[in-house]
């Protein structure tokens, strides 16, 4: 029998979720997933209440899922645009939110380019003592929870389609490659995959992996030297010394390359993400023609994988530059179209999590 687990009010951040936590999520999104198979794919559960999408950034994927989720779960639902909103007399952003408060929002679903935004709604909705949840939407390069929950139920439904969880991922290897520097995608998925036991190798150029990231997951204990090895760095583990919001419990296998090939020999899954182009602030790269030639994720690279591995990639995707279009487009290597897919029944499951103690 699976055990619900969930005390969140907020959603800001992956980092101290625990196993059992992922595992309500995906328990939940499996039997939503099994509602969005049927012929009305509407259930009543969160009738009455107020779902509020405020995006200050653009999003395709997140945005609507978001929406079809709120809907799916019978929710009323209030979708935000900047550029007709009075942001452009000059409200606040925290006045915006207090006016969606005003109306009786009940969950507000957030994105901004500026890291920390949904956490500072977050803490004046609980200064306000409201019972207004938050969901974090990505911010600038922090999170993006619901992004790596749905990768994670993505994967973890190919494994076991009945009984999606967790520790389906124990011992298998997962290679994160490109832009890890500006991915709040891969920040999220580093805590969720790492939580599973997998072993998780990040892979990029080192202007977009610079040592310094290793204390995102590390802070107190030194990036290890280059030793032998001209690209690969040794694992790093979390240790009961760091503070219990990092979950010290979990013993966390990292991995660190300058180079793709150490990443993807016998990968079980390779993430791609997103060249951020607009995020990139100074000449990182030099051309996005090397960039593919060095780091592109194409049929040939995968020959250096497991014979079954999959391929995943967030979205929106720069073909021909993180992955060869005919790759992204192959559904024998490719979960993308999956992941959107994946998308509705996992927010559907979080918001129906935050939302169900309100009623
Ligand atoms: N993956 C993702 O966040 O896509 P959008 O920017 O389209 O929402």
């Amino acid at each position: 029998m699976v055990t619900t687990t969930w005390n969140r009010h907020h959603v800001i951040s992956l980092a101290d979720f625990q196993p059992d936590e992922y595992d309500t999520v995906l328990h939940t999104a499996a039997s939503f997933r099994e509602v969005l198979s049927r012929r009305t794919k509407k259930v009543p559960a969160l009738q009455g209440q107020v779902i509020a999408n405020l995006f200050f950034e653009p999003s395709t994927r997140t945005r609507s899922s978001f929406e079809l989720a709120a809907k799916r779960l019978s929710a009323d639902t209030l979708n935000f645009a900047p550029g007709t909103s009075s942001l452009t007399k000059g409200e606040t952003i925290l006045d915006t939110a207090k006016t969606y408060l005003a109306m009786g929002t009940d969950i507000m679903v957030i994105r901004h380019r500026e890291a920390g935004v949904p956490l500072m709604i977050a803490n004046e909705m609980d200064r306000l003592e409201t019972r207004v949840g938050i969901f974090n939407a990505g911010d600038g390069l922090h999170e993006h929870p619901s992004q790596a929950l749905l990768d994670l139920f993505t994967i973890c439904a190919l494994i076991d389609p009945e009984k999606p969880r967790l520790s389906l991922l124990k011992d298998k290897k997962i290679a994160i490659v490109g832009d890890i520097l500006h991915s709040r995608v891969a920040r999220s998925n580093i805590w969720s995959l790492t939580a599973s036991g997998a072993e998780v190798h990040l892979a990029a150029p080192p202007t977009l992996l610079p040592k310094l990231f290793a204390d995102f997951v590390h802070p107190q204990q030194p990036f290890p030297d280059k030793k032998s090895n001209s690209s690969t760095f040794p694992s790093l583990s979390l240790t009961p010394s760091l503070p219990h919001s990092l979950t010290p419990s979990l013993p966390r296998k990292l991995f660190l390359h300058w180079s793709l090939e150490p990443a993807l020999q016998n990968a079980d899954f390779v993430m791609t993400l997103r060249l951020q182009k607009e995020r990139m602030t100074q000449h990182l790269l030099p051309s996005l023609r090397e960039y593919h030639q060095r780091y592109g994720i194409t049929r040939e690279r995968l020959e250096a994988c497991h014979p079954d591995v999959k391929v995943l990639h967030p979205g929106p995707v720069n073909r021909g530059v993180e992955i060869s279009s005919d790759l992204m487009d192959d559904p024998k290597f490719s979960l993308i179209s999956q992941q959107v897919t994946s998308g509705v029944a996992v927010r559907m499951a979080l918001l129906y999590l935050m939302g169900s103690g309100k009623s």
